[in-house]
């Protein structure tokens, strides 16, 4: 074996070897155990438990915090994230942390938005293949064309994009904000990137003109409209909810559109019994475990970059301090003008 295929053997090795289920450990996560019990069977906890102990000291030897998107499985989110949140949500909490280290559980471009908000902490992914077809559907090289062929009009995109697409764009927005991002601009028209039925929702919430890219997102372009209708025809009570990444027949067929925060505040506030979210599968887990009177139901569709994030990687990401997210200055300059203004917009929003 050459020494690359040897270290790859002990590195893959070391994720596969279980950490024992001791007594202490048992004790220790206990408490966190009892706040996801409903969706994590006991014998999957002795396998998670061990690396939720390790995870919570060393975070804390090494003065880190976790940062988790709302995809992640329930003993990510629920047993080592310090916040957790949508895009939008987790840009908030990197720009001000007061932690050294930000690991990142969640997509590369989320971990490059925190590296661009604090350039000077160290931000870590667990996994840098962790991807996205949003941010892979468009380069920086696309954007200055777009430019060209649309002179004058200011480029909006969303954060699901690499640190060099912002870097050539005037604001970016979230899918809690877009709506507000593309008004604060005062113009008739905009060109909206990447995500073409985000674009095509919000365009029927404003009435400035959006140019759009035909970028769409792997998991939420599955769902189809007969998917809703067969959910309505089973049960004409059941409340839908679906993130605006979906079809439009998908969103002209829903009860509420927004994005995975405002989905989590509306199960809360909508007071329904049986609901069903339109988004990735582990949503619905997460949710849960704080409303034990409602009912999901779950269409499932997976989103598989958001799933190679793990407890052993969190783990070896906080021992070995891996993978560094590293953004070349010049690039990340102008790409945090972007997303600051769109901060900017999302105080203006609250006061
Ligand atoms: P949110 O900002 O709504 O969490 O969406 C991010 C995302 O990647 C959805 O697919
Ligand atoms: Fe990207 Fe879609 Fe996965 Fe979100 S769910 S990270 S938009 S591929």
């Amino acid at each position: 074996m050459t020494d690359a295929a040897l270290s790859a053997a002990s590195a893959s090795a070391a994720l596969q070897a279980a950490l024992p289920f001791t007594a202490e450990v048992e004790r220790e996560t206990a408490p966190i155990y009892a706040r996801m019990s409903r969706v994590l069977p006991a014998v999957e906890w002795s396998v998670h438990a061990p690396y939720i102990a390790a995870i919570q000291r060393l975070k804390r030897e090494r003065n880190a915090v976790i940062l988790a998107h709302n995809y992640q499985t329930p003993e990510i989110y629920h047993g080592v994230a310090d916040f957790v949140g949508d895009s939008l949500g987790l840009a908030q909490q990197a720009a001000k942390t007061p932690a050294d280290i930000i690991v990142q559980c969640g997509v590369h471009f989320m971990a490059e938005t925190s590296k661009v908000l604090s350039p000077e902490k160290t931000v870590l992914i667990p996994d840098r293949l962790a991807g996205c077809s949003l941010a892979a559907s468009i380069t920086g090289a696309d954007v200055r064309l777009l430019r060209e062929r649309f002179p004058g009009l200011p480029v909006v995109t969303y954060v699901n994009t690499s640190a060099e697409v912002k870097a050539e764009s005037d604001i970016c927005c979230t899918s809690a904000n877009a709506v507000e991002v593309v008004e604060s601009l005062g113009v008739p028209k905009v060109i909206f990137l990447p995500d073409e039925y985000l674009g095509k929702w919000v365009a029927t919430q404003t009435l400035v003109e959006l140019v759009l890219w035909k970028g769409h997102c792997e998991v939420h372009e599955r769902f189809t409209g007969l998917e809703i209708e067969a959910l309505r025809a089973a049960d004409p009570g059941v409340f839908v909810l679906a993130h605006p990444e979906c079809p439009p027949d998908v969103l002209a067929a829903a009860d509420y559109v927004g994005s995975t925060a405002g989905m989590i505040r509306e199960v809360g506030a909508a007071g329904v019994r049986r609901v069903v979210m339109i988004t990735e599968c582990s949503m619905s887990d997460n949710v849960a475990t704080a409303h034990p009177d409602v009912e999901f139901v779950r269409p499932c569709n997976l989103c598989p970059h958001m799933k190679r994030i793990t407890l052993p990687k969190i783990l070896r990401s906080l021992e070995n301090l891996e993978h560094r997210v590293e953004i070349a200055p010049e690039i990340g300059v102008r790409a945090r003008r972007a997303v600051e203004r769109m901060l900017e917009v999302a105080r203006g929003a609250k006061r």
